[in-house]
């Protein structure tokens, strides 16, 4: 792939510190993008941003901020703004996934979630899409998952999230497309990050194991890779994964074997 198109670009990344935005960063790092990138972790963010100067960013930052608080990514996106102009580019790849049936779930998780995952999301969003247009346009590309296109056992409030980001999203690329804006939604399968050590039990606290399922997922450098292409080529929507994702056309048209597959994957 012919990354020049991203040098000299402002790029704002939410989730770098690990997994697949990392993977994300590091790939605009070396076609010299200026990098802005967030998560809560400033000891993992100071980690990739040296990793990313190392690798011939252009420039880089990093804002280490709760983006579940939406009015603290509001605020965060305003001052960088400011400081520094809209993004050209701007990935909302923060999420925590979850681990827990629908009804041990509290309402305090579900919020965390919905603030995390969409709320974050749209409160950032927001506050740079005016600029984005005065600027003649940019692209904006959302890390969803499967389960934004169905439910899945154990991922209730999780799927809502993903749910909602669809819905936002999909309908604010049909707003502002004639404006310069083009929405790439990102739907990934299994990949092998630490998104399931890191996800939420009912009562808040961490899942702490990783999947087995998980650790056969697709490389996150090469779902990386492929993510940037679809943002680059201006693709609405790209799949990503392995064998999982046929469950797309199961939900679609064979339902009763997409209810088989799902009722015994995970059901525990
Ligand atoms: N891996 C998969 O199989 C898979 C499948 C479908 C969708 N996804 C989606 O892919 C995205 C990236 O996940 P990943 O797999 O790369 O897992 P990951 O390594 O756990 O990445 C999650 C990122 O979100 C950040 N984050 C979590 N809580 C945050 C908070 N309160 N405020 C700011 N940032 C926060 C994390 O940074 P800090 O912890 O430093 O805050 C981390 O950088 C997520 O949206 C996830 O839902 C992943």
């Amino acid at each position: 792939m012919n990354y020049v198109a991203l040098r000299g670009r402002s790029v704002w990344i939410t989730g770098a510190s690990s997994g697949i935005g990392l993977e994300m960063a590091l790939l605009a790092a070396r076609a010299e993008a200026k990098l802005f990138l967030f998560s809560s972790r400033a000891e993992l963010l100071k980690k990739a941003v040296a990793l990313c100067a190392t690798r011939g960013a252009l420039a880089v930052h990093f804002e280490a901020v709760d983006l579940s608080d939406y009015n603290a990514a509001e605020e965060v996106a305003k001052k960088l703004l400011q400081l520094n102009g809209p993004p050209q580019i701007l990935i909302l790849n923060a999420g925590v996934s979850q681990r827990s049936f629908a009804v041990d779930t509290e309402l305090a998780v579900t919020s965390k979630i919905m603030n995390l995952n969409f709320l974050g999301a749209v409160g950032m969003t927001r506050v740079v899409l005016p600029s984005m247009v005065e600027n003649g346009g940019g692209k904006i590309a959302v890390t969803s998952s499967l389960t934004g296109v169905f439910g899945f056992p154990l991922r209730s409030s999780y799927a809502a999230s993903k749910h909602a980001l669809h819905g936002y999203f999909e309908s604010l690329d049909l707003e502002y497309g004639a404006l310069g804006i083009r929405v790439t939604l990102a739907i990934l399968g299994r990949i092998r990050t630490e998104i399931a050590l890191r996800a939420l039990k009912g009562d808040g606290t961490s899942y702490g194991i990783q999947d087995p399922a998980l650790k056969k997922g697709m490389d996150p450098r090469r779902c990386a890779a492929k993510y940037w292409r679809a943002i680059l080529r201006g693709r609405r929507v790209k799949v990503m994964g392995g064998i999982e994702v046929l469950m797309i056309f199961f939900h679609r048209y064979i339902p009763a074997l997409f209810r088989l597959i799902a009722r015994k994957v995970n059901s525990k």
